[in-house]
């Protein structure tokens, strides 16, 4: 019995996971905004360069337009969408680790397979983060949140660019 609630709970946060990806790769009516994150993904021109690198641009821009608009309680309706296309994307970051460089294998692989979708993950929940305090109209935490997110696109280039 505790044996089978202990592998329930470890169980529940790849469940989690698992539900998010699925709501991008399949947007539901419960969850439209995220559904508009798919299409400005395919909408960009660059498909060529892979769903990684795509990711990668979306965020870039959200993270530019989103700046002008940390303290703009009036642009707060298109600052969480952009926020929420964001997330979508890191999620498409997480479903493309890139390739190593050199050749990893065992131990090696799995960490960095692992370090980088955990980074990606992070990513997401500090945009979900920024996200609510653009809804709330903080813009003292948004701007310390947008930091972060500086901070953590520095760390993950720093280590896999
Ligand atoms: C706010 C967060 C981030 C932003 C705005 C961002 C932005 C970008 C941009 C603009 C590129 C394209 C660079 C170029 O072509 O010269 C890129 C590429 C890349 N980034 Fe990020 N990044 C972020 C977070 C991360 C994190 C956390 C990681 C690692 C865990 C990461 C790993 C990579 C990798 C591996 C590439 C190369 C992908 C490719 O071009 O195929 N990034 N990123």
């Amino acid at each position: 019995m505790i044996q089978t609630s202990k592998l329930t709970l470890l169980a529940l946060p790849g469940l989690a996971v698992l539900t998010l990806a699925v709501q991008y790769a399949r947007p539901s009516s419960a969850a439209p905004a995220i559904g508009d994150a798919t299409a400005a993904i395919e909408a960009d021109d660059d498909e060529e360069a892979g769903p990684l690198h795509e990711s990668m641009e979306v965020i870039q821009r959200g993270m530019k337009g989103i700046r002008k608009m940390l303290s703009k309680p009036d642009q707060k309706d298109a600052a969480v969408k952009l926020c929420q296309e964001m997330q979508a994307a890191a999620l498409v970051g997480f479903q493309n680790p890139p390739k190593p460089e050199a050749e990893l294998d065992g131990d090696a692989l799995v960490e960095f397979s692992a370090d980088f979708r955990k980074r990606m993950l992070t990513v997401c929940s500090t945009l979900v983060d920024l996200e609510v305090a653009l809804a709330k109209g903080d813009a003292d935490s948004a701007k310390t949140i947008y930091r972060t997110l500086g901070k953590q696109k520095k760390e993950g280039h720093d280590a896999y660019l």
